[in-house]
């Protein structure tokens, strides 16, 4: 598989900015998959956008619920509609919001259920780093999806970001032999639940200068960018390492 860049441009820009952007993107081309994930009120447009071009789009979070009446939610269904690849779900930032385990099970099975590929992010706050609870913290977000899936929903692609909650965001990035590390006791704990085809990336303060460093390990498949995609030129080094 080829490794993945995906941009995470949380809700960053407006809509104007997000679309100035995205056609910037629409060029871009790279030995690595690349995936922009803006927020809600641009995906048709930038669906539309990146129609003809070698760019996939994904979505930042999708509903639990299925289309019908859901005020304010937006259906995984829809986003398949729209041609979306990828769903983030479970983001820290999301889950500091107070998104709880149940609600990211289910966004997990719409994702899947309508075959795009979910992007469960996971990670250790600096007090459970501090604690050295890092493996214990990923075993349990790990077991809470990955237990609770059939076997037909395990057999599916299913991508795992490590994102250290004090790496996102900070400046502060993970070191990428502890990335390769952590990446493959992932691989290793999914697996062992059953689902044979989750790959992992690592996200947080990803940036031009440690990229390359993290893309080279081996157990890590790809990047999940927040800061560093939102600045174009930084983002075209980056995809270009
Ligand atoms: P960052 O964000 O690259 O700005 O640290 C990563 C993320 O939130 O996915």
């Amino acid at each position: 598989m080829k490794k993945i860049i995906i941009a995470n441009w949380k809700a960053k820009l407006g809509p104007r900015e997000a679309i100035s952007l995205a056609k910037k993107y629409s060029f871009l081309n790279s030995k690595y998959s690349l995936v922009v994930c803006p927020d809600f009120s641009v995906i048709y447009p930038i669906s539309e956008l990146l129609k003809k071009t070698k760019i996939f789009f994904g979505s930042q979070d999708c509903s639990a619920f299925p289309s019908g009446a859901h005020t304010g939610e937006v259906s995984a269904s829809s986003l398949k509609t729209l041609g979306a690849k990828y769903v983030i779900i479970g983001h820290s930032e999301r889950r500091a919001n107070g998104e709880g385990i149940d609600l990211i099970l289910q966004k997990v099975q719409k994702v899947l259920a309508e075959k795009m590929i979910p992007v469960v992010c996971v990670g250790e706050s600096a007090k459970e780093r501090l604690q050295k609870k890092t493996m214990t913290i990923l075993t349990k977000q790990l077991s809470q999806v990955f237990n609770k899936l059939s076997p037909e929903q395990k057999s599916q692609k299913i991508f795992v970001a490590y994102e250290p909650v004090w790496a996102v965001g900070s400046g502060q990035a993970l070191a990428p032999e502890e990335s390769e590390f952590i990446c493959g006791f992932i691989k290793k704990n999914t697996n062992s639940l059953g689902a044979s085809k989750v790959e992992v990336l690592y996200g947080g303060s990803v940036s031009a200068n440690n990229a390359k460093e993290y893309l080279n390990q081996d157990n890590v498949s790809g990047l999940l960018i927040g800061g560093a995609s939102l600045d174009f030129s930084v983002f075209r080094k980056i995809i270009n390492c």
